[in-house]
């Protein structure tokens, strides 16, 4: 009878996760276990549902089955700070954590929303010195509005429909950066000054099903030598893309921030500077684009 050779298997696979509600519709997994595979990595990305009740035993379950990090989305980016054992600099800055890591046996909250922006833009233009018109005020908002201030932009005006909020973030701009930055309230039409270098939108206009919803601003005012960035990831040809692409500016959509802060946490958790073309065509298949 032959020998049997005994061979050393390893059944188990680094696992990676997103919490999230709701979060069916988050195609983060399919762009980041496209990458896990382009790279020859064994490891998981697992998207689950999350209720803000069961947020800390959530936490508590990826430290006892030893997940790697993750991600964590609308309603958690806030709370979940509470229950890490370290909070990143510019997390802290901006009040918010959407990445996970771990770090030996402790679990460090990180902001790559903003950075993942920020490397959009850098694509098109570097952002050191540049006058920028931001709508919104939201978590998108202060973790984009915090980088592009640390990364020097000269100045940046927050439009948002609620007041308080839109102090807020000029408020902590204020006291935690150097850049100018003014509030303005926005109840009607914006109108795009000439000074402004980059038109971005951070608020949840014209996401799916919304998509039809439009962005008060003056159209007219769109011309040649602005860029235009818009948050939204799906549809990511929204509205305000089209349009700002019909009057000739550049446009920079939300599946660019998307893939750049993709890119940041894969490397945190793996090591691997991972390919943002190959998580750049997942999500074109996920939205036809
Ligand atoms: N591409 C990416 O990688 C990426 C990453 C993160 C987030 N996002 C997107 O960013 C968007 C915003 O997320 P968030 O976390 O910042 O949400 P959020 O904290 O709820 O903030 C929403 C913002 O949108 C404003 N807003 C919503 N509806 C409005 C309307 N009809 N008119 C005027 N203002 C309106 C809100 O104004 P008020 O303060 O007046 O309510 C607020 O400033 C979401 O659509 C999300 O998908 C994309």
């Amino acid at each position: 009878m032959q020998a049997v050779t005994p061979m050393k298997w390893n059944f188990k696979p680094e696992l990676v996760c997103l919490f999230g509600q709701p979060v069916a519709e988050n195609p983060t997994q399919h762009m980041i276990e496209a990458a896990f595979r382009h790279h020859g990595l064994d490891w998981r990305y697992v998207t689950m549902e999350v209720a803000p009740e069961q947020l800390e035993a959530a936490v508590a379950g990826m430290r006892a089955m030893g997940f790697r990090g993750g991600n964590c989305t609308i309603p958690h980016k806030v709370a979940v700070q509470k229950y890490l054992d370290r909070i990143g600099e510019s997390a802290s800055l901006i009040g918010a954590v959407n990445c996970i890591v771990r770090q030996d046996d402790l679990l460090v909250g990180e902001n790559t929303d903003g950075k993942g922006f920020l490397q959009s833009l850098r694509d098109l233009q570097e952002p050191r010195g540049r006058r920028v018109m931001m709508f919104g005020a939201g978590g998108a908002a202060r973790a984009i509005a915090v980088e592009l201030a640390l990364a020097g932009v000269e100045h940046i005006q927050i439009w948002n429909r609620s007041e308080a909020r839109g102090r807020e973030l000029v408020d902590l701009l204020h006291q935690r950066t150097d850049v100018a930055a003014d509030f303005h309230s926005w109840q009607q039409d914006a109108p795009i000054d000439a000074s402004v270098d980059v038109l971005v939108n951070a608020t949840s206009i014209g996401l799916f099903p919304q998509v039809d919803e439009r962005i008060p601003l003056i159209e007219k005012d769109l011309r040649e030598n602005l860029i235009v960035a818009d948050v939204i990831p799906n549809p990511p040809q929204t509205r305000l893309i089209r349009e700002a692409r019909s009057r000739g500016c550049q446009v920079l959509d939300g599946l660019g921030m998307l893939v750049n802060q993709g890119v940041l946490g894969f490397r945190y958790w793996t090591g691997v500077d991972p390919d943002p073309a190959i998580m750049r065509a997942a999500l074109e298949e996920v939205f036809g684009t």
